[in-house]
């Protein structure tokens, strides 16, 4: 795609305006739980692959003089729904966190990187409310009924999200993104894995009620799935730099690591491909676990709703996004929104730390 071919994408979305879509597509629901993990990860990083359907809701305090009860209101709310067939968790935003409270030390609103077009209508919020299940109805229902338990707060902005051909392989779990790439192979297959990459340790420094949490990063990016399209698939592996099933250019086996030193020119994966520029070094991949969903507006408005989790967003998400930066698919993709939150651990504790009355 060209310079000007960004420019329609970033124009079409500026024009566009800021809507839910529905959610059609269906697929395979594997959750793949580990009852052993279960109660000591926060909800989003339990079992290998998160469920099909999502909804983020991102909501803002209606009166700060009521922060704390409005907080256990939506602790209250989230721990009565997430289990069985609905998994639902909180994520707070920095504006969520009142002066006094000692804070995870790298939370922030998220800045703008080179070429975003931060939306504020898809940004940001004092929390978001995500619930994910199994049918788009079910999670319609829970998160109606949430909103209607939570009268405190006002919707900033939500979106749908869904998981075409969601399922598990080798502990990891996979879905198709709307590039008809398969996502999901550099994730950890174990739960010790995610745990390493993804949870808060006492060691980091962080705040005691914060430990057992996790660092959210939501990316809205919009694709140019039209452009995208009209190139081959050669063209498209060579962009992602692995084939449509994951397999490496190279022929490595899709679970097994391709040797990119022996490949210093970029002959056969390219220097900015996609997953050279996230990863160059494989022995010690960038430590984040990545469960993002897909969206469609309608309109030729689709993309990923990225979403990531870190113990660490500087060693995390910013380390990547940073290398990243002039990779080859940059110009069929536009971040209009998302943000920065943090998942407070499972358990009662960290309410009492941040929503004292
Ligand atoms: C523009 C939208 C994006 C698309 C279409 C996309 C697509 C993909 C695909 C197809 C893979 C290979 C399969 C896999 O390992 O899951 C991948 C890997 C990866 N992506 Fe993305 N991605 C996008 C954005 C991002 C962003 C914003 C980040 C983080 C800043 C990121 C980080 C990664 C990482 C860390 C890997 C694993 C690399 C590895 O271990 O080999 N991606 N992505």
């Amino acid at each position: 795609m060209t310079t000007s071919r960004r420019g329609l994408l970033r124009a079409s979305v500026a024009a566009a305006a800021v809507g839910t879509g529905g959610i059609t597509a269906a697929g395979i629901v594997a959750s793949g739980n580990n009852p052993a993990h279960q109660n000591q990860m926060p909800s989003p990083l339990r079992g290998s692959a998160p469920l099909q359907y999502a909804q983020i809701a991102a909501l803002d305090l209606i009166s700060r003089s009521h922060r704390g009860d409005s907080l256990h209101a939506a602790h209250h709310v989230i721990k009565t729904m997430d289990g069985g067939k609905i998994a639902a968790w909180l994520a707070l935003g920095e504006s969520a966190l009142p002066a006094s409270t000692l804070r995870p030390q790298h939370l922030r609103q998220m800045p703008a990187f080179p070429g975003d077009l931060l939306d504020p209508a898809q940004s940001h919020g004092d929390l978001l409310l995500q619930i994910t299940g199994t049918s788009p109805k079910a999670v319609q229902s829970a998160i109606a009924q949430a909103l209607r338990e939570l009268p405190q707060w006002r919707i900033r902005w939500r979106i749908d999200g869904m998981r075409p051909e969601n399922r598990t392989e080798d502990g990891r779990g996979l879905a198709r993104n709307p590039f008809h790439f398969t996502e999901g192979y550099g994730n950890p297959a174990t739960p010790s894995g995610v745990e390493e990459r993804a949870t808060v340790t006492a060691a980091q420094g962080e705040p005691p009620w914060a430990v057992g949490g996790s660092y959210q990063v939501i990316r809205i990016i919009r694709l140019a799935t039209d452009f995208w399209d009209r190139d081959t698939i050669h063209e498209q592996e060579r962009i992602i730099g692995r084939r449509r099933n994951g397999r490496w250019l190279d022929g490595t086996p899709s679970t097994e690591q391709p040797v990119f030193a022996a490949d210093p020119h970029g002959r056969t994966t390219p220097l900015d491909a996609h997953v050279r520029r996230a990863a160059p070094d494989r022995r010690n991949p960038p430590p984040l676990v990545r469960r993002g969903y897909n969206y469609d507006h309608g309109n030729g408005d689709t993309g990923l709703i990225f979403s990531c989790f870190q113990r660490d967003l500087e060693k995390g998400f910013e380390a990547v996004q940073r290398r990243l930066q002039g990779e080859a698919m940059a110009k069929y993709a536009l971040t209009v929104g998302g943000g920065y939150f943090f998942v407070p651990p499972p358990g009662n504790a960290w309410i009492d730390a941040v929503g004292a009355k």
